[in-house]
């Protein structure tokens, strides 16, 4: 073993559609699946030790589905963001977001806002929610506030560096993950933590995200302990 159990771990949930398919049931049940899933995993994921896990919900580029998919993929975070408020409390699950919330409903803001709120002492896992989040529009936020800040004299081009940069971005509060899952068999980042992942492994699987567990976790887990990493140099850590 090389690693230890990885401190952030993020997750491309993807193949709920397929699953769906698979079981000719609408795409949104997939999406219920997937969230049950998700679900699932964060209780029985509690006592291994990972302390961020990051979930890529609902991307930029999700927009373009039907609107009754979209529908159905918000109206499940309305309500899983509100279970976790009821049953959750025993897992001690602080509940933060990443991505551009001005564009979900009011409702569903207000929600995250409270889920922020009432959770910011938990000391569990912190599960990050990536709602309309895309890892290039993140950045461009970032620099247009970096470089209104350069104009208001509050930092100075010489100051950029790539600390200054992570300390714009939606995820100043966590650290890089180590580790990035996707599932369905897909190899692409699409979109996610694009800077914080320079250095990430990435696990890709087949097993599509509904069927996701906390066997297939471990296993991925197991892999990434295994893996020598180098940061550009030659030796390992
Ligand atoms: C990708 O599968 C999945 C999504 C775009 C949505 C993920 C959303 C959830 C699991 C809902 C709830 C989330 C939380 C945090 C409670 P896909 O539709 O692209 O699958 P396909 O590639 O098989 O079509």
């Amino acid at each position: 073993m090389k690693n230890e159990i990885p401190q952030h771990i993020g997750i491309i949930m993807d193949g709920n559609g397929r699953w769906a398919k698979k079981r000719m049931l609408p795409r949104v049940m997939g999406h219920r699946a997937g969230a049950q899933a998700l679900d699932k995993l964060l209780k029985d994921a509690s006592g291994l030790g990972v302390k961020y896990i990051t979930v890529y919900a609902f991307s930029t580029e999700n927009w373009k589905r039907s609107e009754d998919e979209i529908k159905g993929i918000m109206g499940l975070l309305r309500e899983y963001i509100n279970k976790y408020f009821d049953e959750m409390e025993s897992l001690s699950l602080r509940i933060r977001s990443i991505g551009d919330l001005s564009a979900l409903s009011p409702e569903l803001q207000a929600d995250i806002a409270r889920m922020k709120e009432v959770s910011k002492t938990r000391t569990g896992i912190t599960l990050t929610i990536a709602m309309n989040y895309g890892g290039r529009d993140e950045i461009r936020r970032a620099l247009t506030q970096i470089a209104k800040d350069c104009r208001k004299e509050v930092i100075h081009p010489e100051d950029i560096t790539e600390q200054l940069i992570s300390s714009y971005l939606d995820t100043s509060f966590l650290p890089d993950p180590e580790l990035i899952i996707r599932t369905s068999g897909e190899w692409r980042t699409s979109n996610f933590l694009l800077w914080q992942g320079a250095y990430s492994e990435y696990y890709f699987t087949d097993v599509l995200w509904p069927d996701f567990n906390i066997d297939t976790l471990k296993e991925a887990i197991a892999w990434y302990q295994g893996k020598d990493r180098r940061f550009g140099g030659r030796n390992s850590k």
